[in-house]
Parts: C-alpha cells; sequence; structure tokens
C-alpha cells in the first residue's frame, strides 16, 4: 500500500509544475518506502534513497528560482524549510552510505510528516504570486 497519495484535495497547490514534480517525488517517496518494507537489499535501498534525494534537492531549486523570479515575499521563510529537509536527508544519507545508519520505514514516515505540512502550508501559499 503507499505511504503517501497525491490528491487535488489535500496537496493541489495550483501551479502546474509543482503539483506535477510533487507527483513523481511521492513515486520515489512511496518507493523508498516498498523498499524498506519489503525487506529488500540494501544497495537498492541505498539506490532509492539517492534518487529520491537528488529529486528532492532538484525539485526545490525549480520553486526557489520560481519564487525568486517573482519576487516572492515568503521567499527566505520558504527556502529556510527547504534547506532544513535538505539536512537532515544529507546527514541520513553519508551515514547510510558510511555504514553507520540504516533507512527503514520511519524514515518514509519522517518525509511523509514533512510533506504533509509543508505542500498545504508553505508550498500553496506561493500560488497566486507564481500566478501573477
Ligand atoms: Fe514543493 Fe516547497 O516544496
Amino acid at each position: 500500500m503507499a505511504l503517501i497519495t497525491w490528491t487535488a484535495g489535500q496537496f493541489g497547490t495550483n501551479v502546474g509544475f509543482a503539483d506535477d514534480e510533487h507527483k513523481i517525488l511521492f513515486d520515489k517517496l512511496n518507493k523508498l518506502y516498498d523498499l524498506t518494507t519489503s525487506g529488500s537489499q540494501r544497495s537498492a535501498i541505498g539506490a532509492q534513497l539517492d534518487d529520491l534525494i537528488a529529486y528532492v534537492v532538484d525539485h526545490f531549486a525549480h520553486e526557489e528560482k520560481e519564487m525568486q523570479i517573482k519576487g516572492y515575499a515568503g521567499y527566505e521563510y520558504h527556502k529556510a524549510e527547504h534547506d532544513a529537509l535538505v539536512g537532515i536527508c544529507a546527514g541520513l544519507q553519508a551515514k547510510f552510505h558510511a555504514g553507520e545508519a540504516e533507512v527503514d520505514e520511519d524514515v518514509g514516515q519522517l518525509v511523509k510528516g514533512w510533506l504533509d505540512n509543508h505542500i498545504p502550508s508553505f508550498d500553496r501559499a506561493y500560488a497566486d504570486a507564481l500566478n501573477s
């Protein structure tokens, strides 16, 4: 069963590229969650972790570029939220590849919890600015 499911009601931002990228991000997170809950090989989990984090970094950079282009007033606050998650992910990624930590289903739950809050409260808030 999917960890997180995109619906317009819960996650729609009214910004096309953001909705498209969030759906891809959810797919990558669900794939990681499936691997961690099905006894998959560590190498497969690591590859999916890297793929997910790389996509998250690219998605955040895309949003930040669009916010800057539009002179969005909430840019700094929003970017700080992004930087906080990237910092957590980068730390986990480094520990995983050093053999000092494992990625289990709690990691998927952590990212899901972050997205559950961030997209409706932060991403949705930039819609008017980005669509102007
Ligand atoms: Fe879609 Fe601000 O992350």
